[in-house]
């Protein structure tokens, strides 16, 4: 089934979502560059697509918006206790997929870096833009705002399966 229904994720929603949780993994990968500024295989096979990748995000997430979208309504509900604590940390997920991409740009065109995914130029080389740099800094902060965010939610996700026994997972998988 490609759209989602109160009992469970489509396969669309299911594709986006661990399509998406393995590129953002890979992305925190490069906190690996704090370890020896990253002279190990991590750092010299895996990070080096941090750009590209988080490029790549960026389009997803959008396309993955536009199908939230076009599910509401008709995807799994959420405990009413909890519902709109759900709502807003999925809410907060979505917001971090979005800004984590767009202030990493803005870090490498703030510092005259330009931006090039997959050997595709989107902004060229070029001056220093002030505000686009300092925006930029946000990126670290936010990358660990995100980090923190996935923990609880796949914390979240477990104690569903294994403590409360519901069908919370399944739906997802
Ligand atoms: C969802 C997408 C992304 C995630 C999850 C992500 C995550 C991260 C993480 C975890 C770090 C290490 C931060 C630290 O050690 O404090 C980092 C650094 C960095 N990222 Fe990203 N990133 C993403 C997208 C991008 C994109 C699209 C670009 C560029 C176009 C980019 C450029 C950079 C740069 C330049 C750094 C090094 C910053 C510095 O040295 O202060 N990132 N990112
Ligand atoms: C690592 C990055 C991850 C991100 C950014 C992420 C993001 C999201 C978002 C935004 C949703 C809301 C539904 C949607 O729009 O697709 C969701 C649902 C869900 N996620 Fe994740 N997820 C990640 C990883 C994981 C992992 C590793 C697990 C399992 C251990 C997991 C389990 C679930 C479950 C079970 C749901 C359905 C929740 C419900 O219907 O109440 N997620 N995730």
């Amino acid at each position: 089934m490609i759209n989602d229904s109160k009992q469970r994720y489509g396969s669309v929603s299911k594709f986006l979502h661990w399509g998406m949780a393995l590129l953002v993994i890979w992305q925190l990968l490069k906190f690996g560059d704090r370890i020896t500024e990253g002279e190990h295989w991590v750092g010299q096979t895996l990070v080096p697509f941090h750009i590209s990748i988080g490029s790549l995000i960026l389009v997803l997430i959008v396309v993955r918006l536009f199908w939230a979208a076009s599910q509401r309504g008709q995807r799994p509900e959420q405990d009413p206790a909890m519902a709109t604590l759900v709502k807003a940390g999925h809410g907060l997920l979505y917001l971090g997929l979005f800004l984590m991409p767009v202030t990493g740009m803005l870090f490498m065109v703030g510092n005259g870096y330009g931006v090039s995914a997959f050997g595709v130029d989107i902004f060229a080389k070029g001056d220093e833009i002030a505000w686009a740099a300092t925006l930029g800094q946000l990126h670290s902060p936010l990358a660990w705002a995100l980090t923190a965010l996935i923990v609880g939610h796949i914390g979240m996700a477990l104690i569903h399966h294994f403590v409360k026994r519901d069908d919370t997972l399944k739906r997802m998988l």
